[in-house]
């Protein structure tokens, strides 16, 4: 079901405003050269915390999967009663490859789940991934996260880089389903609005931790070794990570119901990152924040 609908919105992508040949803005990959047998490439975008309730957390991971609270509480003690640490990637892939194999840029919007106990052994932290939406443009990028879990085809706002200004420090994306983009005045089903904030309430250890927790999905009981650099030439210098702080709509497939969520804190930044891609899950124990 999944595979067809991603294959049915890719042979539509041609019929739609999507500029076919997109030019980022964001910088070469730093690692082809250093992991010639690896996946390597570059996110950037926007990458925030997003509080959300357990309940909530608990109704969309696997049931068969416990969620490690004392270890999400140890890390993010300021999160409030009941409250769970969704993590927002709204960001563009880009140079993404081996270098024998690139693919072309994507964008991508999920709020992902951190500290969930894959392995049943009370300690490993995954990160399970909730439906996905990825560019329609890119059947690669669908078919890989096809893999792991729903996917959804999409179209953004701005069309080729993870976020574009709307004021003074201010970025902004909108993400839409191809489907509804197909209508007059679509809706979108995540809309950003991010400013520089002087300061937030996580440090960048924090992301590093949330962000290099093994991916997993509802799809191939397989998991996906994704490590984000943060110490490459595209997160340091000129391109440290800014601190920002904003708003989040969303609504169904991202989440299940329709939310706005304000004061969410994070990183407007850019990553270098390793993919080991359909790993044995078991083969990843022991990770509990680098
Ligand atoms: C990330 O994307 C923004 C927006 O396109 C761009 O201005 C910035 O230079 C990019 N950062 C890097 C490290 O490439
Ligand atoms: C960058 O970080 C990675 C992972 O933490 C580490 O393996 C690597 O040695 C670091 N590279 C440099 C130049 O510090």
């Amino acid at each position: 079901m999944r595979l067809t609908f991603a294959l049915f919105a890719t042979s539509f992508a041609p019929a739609l405003a999507i500029p076919l040949t997109c030019h980022s803005q964001t910088q070469p990959n730093p690692l082809t050269k250093h992991f010639p047998k690896d996946v390597t490439g570059v996110i950037n975008g926007t990458t925030a915390i997003v509080p959300i309730p357990y309940a909530v957390a608990r109704s969309i991971v696997p049931s068969e999967f416990p969620i490690l609270t004392a270890a999400y509480e140890q890390v993010f003690p300021t999160l409030g009663n009941g409250m769970y640490p969704a993590v927002l990637e709204a960001v563009q892939d880009h140079d993404v490859g081996m270098p024998s194999f690139e693919i072309p840029d994507f964008t991508r919007v999920a709020l992902k789940l951190p500290f969930v106990d894959r392995l049943n052994d009370g300690s490993s932290a995954f990160k399970y991934t909730p439906p996905q939406l990825i560019s329609a443009t890119n059947l690669v990028a669908l078919l890989g996260s096809v893999i792991y879990g729903d996917t959804i085809a999409g179209t953004f706002d701005p069309p080729c880089d993870a976020y574009a200004s709307s004021g003074p420090s201010e970025t902004y994306m909108r993400a839409y389903t191809v489907v509804d983009s197909l209508l007059p005045n679509p809706k979108p089903v995540a809309d950003l609005s991010f400013r520089t904030a002087a300061s937030i309430p996580y440090t960048l250890e924090v992301f590093v931790n949330v962000l290099n927790q093994p991916i997993f999905g509802d799809g191939v009981p397989l998991c996906d070794n994704y490590i984000t650099l943060l110490n490459t030439t595209v997160t340091t210098g000129q391109y440290a990570p800014v601190p920002v702080e904003g708003t989040l709509a969303v609504r169904p497939p991202l989440y299940p119901s329709e939310e706005t969520f304000g004061h969410v804190y994070g990183y407007r930044m850019a990553n270098a990152f390793v993919e080991r891609n359909g790993v044995a899950c078991e083969s990843l124990k022991g990770y509990s924040g680098r």
